[in-house]
């Protein structure tokens, strides 16, 4: 790829919509804040702790995600995690991110909601004023568990519900249909919370279908088996609903050989709303902007491809209108010098 792409990758504002804030925990920081916590891992080195992260598939990805997220225990952790990532975003020049948090991670083995929710939203609010960048708080539910455990997450999410923009649903999808949980979002969505879901990256293309006719998604997160099923894809176009790809990560849980054979570039060039994004980027081999370059490069990307996808991760944000023209103005500014 040319010096002229990857600066053009490096200066585009752009935003991140697929993050789990947990997937961001790099080792380092994981064996800091478990010697803090005095908790023992059984890894010696950080470079054996890289070393385990060869995934068979998403189960096996979220059995180590689950493991490394027990060591974070205190609002300082979840601060600290946080504003670890946030930094790692200013550099690469992310102006906006809508992290998702699993709080049924941290409350199931005794955290307090309000530990978690607290030490989050303190470090966006902090980048906010001392980084300029924005964000959004997504809380995901974990669809491996019953809806009426999603039930009483929102009972306790709801004194915090300023805070926090929209739901979401993830963890292990096969076997776990949006349908499940279809009362609980129409209960968020009645609090005024917007609602994502993940569809549609290990489960099938009617999963996709499901998130949005019956849990009433305004993103899919992933979405890339939606080309399974082409009268979705033409509707998918049709109503402009924004797919939250994550390139690199599609091909450490192997839902992609490599990433020469993944389908973003056809997605985008038949129309749809897709953008790039890190998912976990500390268990993926990338943050964003890696994600970016390395899907370029891949699928040979071209000015206007790059351009558009990082236009797509405004147009698909939560960010009012007046604040997504201004990202763009400045995108279109960029682009033009390039
Ligand atoms: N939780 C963290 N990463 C995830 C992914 N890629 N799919 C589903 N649940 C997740
Ligand atoms: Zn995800």
């Amino acid at each position: 790829m040319t010096d002229s792409l990857t600066g053009l990758i490096r200066e585009l504002p752009k935003t991140e919509l697929h993050l789990h804030i947990e997937g961001t925990f790099d080792p380092e920081l994981m064996f800091e804040i478990a010697q803090r916590n005095d908790v023992s891992l059984p890894y010696e080195s950080v470079d054996e702790i890289r070393a385990a992260y060869e995934f068979e598939n998403l189960q096996s990805f979220l059995d180590l995600y689950y493991a490394g997220a027990t060591v974070l225990q205190t609002q300082r952790d979840f601060h600290d995690l946080t504003w670890s990532y946030l930094q790692k975003m200013k550099t690469e020049n992310v102006r906006h991110v809508e992290i998702f948090f699993d709080p049924q991670t941290h409350t199931d083995r005794g955290v307090p909601f309000s530990e978690v929710v607290e030490g989050i939203y303190g470090a966006l609010n902090d980048a906010h004023g001392r980084l300029g960048v924005s964000s959004g708080l997504i809380l995901c539910f974990l669809r491996h568990l019953s809806e009426e455990a999603a039930f009483d997450t929102l009972e306790q999410a709801l004194p915090y519900k300023d805070w926090i923009t929209a739901v979401g649903l993830d963890s292990a999808e096969a076997g776990h249909p949006p349908s499940k949980f279809e009362n609980v979002f129409k209960a968020c969505r009645d609090e005024g919370f917007l609602a994502v879901a993940h569809a549609g990256e290990e489960g099938p293309a009617e999963y996709i279908r499901q998130a949005l006719d019956l849990l009433k998604v305004r993103r899919i997160d992933h979405g890339v088996r939606c080309t399974e099923d082409p009268q979705l894809v033409r509707r998918l176009k049709q109503e402009q609903i924004p797919l939250t790809v994550c390139p690199l990560s599609n091909v450490k849980l192997r839902i992609f050989d490599q990433l020469t054979d993944h389908n973003l570039k056809k997605l985008l060039d038949t129309g749809l709303c897709v953008m790039i994004n890190s998912d976990d980027p500390a268990y993926f081999g990338g943050y964003l902007q890696q994600n970016y370059i390395e899907t370029a490069e891949a699928l040979s990307l071209n000015k206007n491809d790059i351009v558009q996808l990082a236009r797509n991760s405004f147009i698909a944000s939560f960010l009012t209108s007046e604040d997504k023209q201004q990202h763009l103005a400045d995108i279109d500014r960029i682009a033009a010098r390039h």
